[in-house]
């Protein structure tokens, strides 16, 4: 099965995203909610959670994982794919390569988690792939709580979309990646206020079509993922809250499931 892990239920967007590219496949996700948020914390501490997170998957028989988690993905990623023995997506990567295919001379804003801008690892890759791009990063630490609060409509956080992307808009970026994943739940609002005419790069539409593109390529893996349509959901501590964010993004009720720490 695939194997997805999280900082918590906001991961649910990219199962989703999977789940559209790779039906039927049997996912088995785990949000570590109890120690959620990672985007706040020291990169040793995200490194840490993502082992454990990353083993606990092994163990329930993940034979590949994405890392959903963009705070995990920027700092967690050399060490997981060290450790581990199966293939290892993280999120950023895709993103930029999706970004980077637009144009030439591009003027790219991310916006993400403190722990994901402080890496600063989207601008070493956006200027690996095209030196000339011009990269404009904002960490929007606010994002994460509204949408957990399902203020998604809310005009305070139109207001505060539009604060944080202010900077963005004044240097006319041509592309926006939204590295995180409680963004693609604000895409409307974002979009509206960023501007009709800059690209949105949702980081879970692009990670889901690099695992298929992959998993096209690799046969032999492909063969031993079982694909029965089974979605089994793990967090480390389950509450009524994320009960219902899980329900709002996968469109569906599913049962949580005790697990990880
Ligand atoms: N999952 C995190 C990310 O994509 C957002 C929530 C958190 O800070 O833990 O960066």
């Amino acid at each position: 099965m695939i194997g997805i892990f999280d900082s918590g239920i906001g991961g649910l967007t990219v199962a989703r995203a999977l789940m559209d590219h790779l039906p039927g496949y049997d996912i088995v996700y785990f949000g570590d909610t109890a120690r959620t948020p990672y985007g706040s914390k020291s990169s040793k501490t995200v490194i840490d959670y993502s082992m454990e997170d990353s083993e606990f998957l092994i163990q329930q028989g993940a034979k590949i994982i994405v890392m959903a988690c963009n705070s995990a993905s920027s700092v967690a990623t050399e060490c997981i794919t060290r450790r581990f023995d199966v293939p290892i997506f993280e999120v950023i990567t895709p993103a930029v390569e999706m970004a980077a295919h637009f144009k030439k001379e591009q003027r790219i804003g991310v916006i993400g988690t403190r722990a994901t801008i402080n890496s600063g690892i989207y601008e070493r890759k956006i200027k690996e792939m095209d030196p000339d791009a011009k990269v404009y990063s904002i960490a929007c630490p606010l994002l994460v709580p509204l949408v957990e609060e399902g203020w998604l409509k809310k005009p305070e956080t139109r207001m505060i979309v539009k604060k944080y992307l202010y900077p963005l808009k004044v240097r006319q970026v041509t592309s926006l990646i939204l590295g995180c994943t409680h963004y693609p739940l604000l895409k409307t609002i974002i979009q509206r206020k960023i501007g009709k005419r800059v690209n949105i790069i949702d980081s879970s539409l692009a990670i889901s079509g690099k695992v298929k593109a992959y998993l096209d390529g690799h046969p032999d893996l492909d063969k031993v993922l079982n694909k029965s349509g089974m979605f089994r959901l793990f967090v480390s501590d389950i509450t009524e809250q994320f009960e219902k964010t899980a329900r709002y993004i996968l469109k569906k009720s599913v049962r949580l499931e005790q697990g990880g720490i």
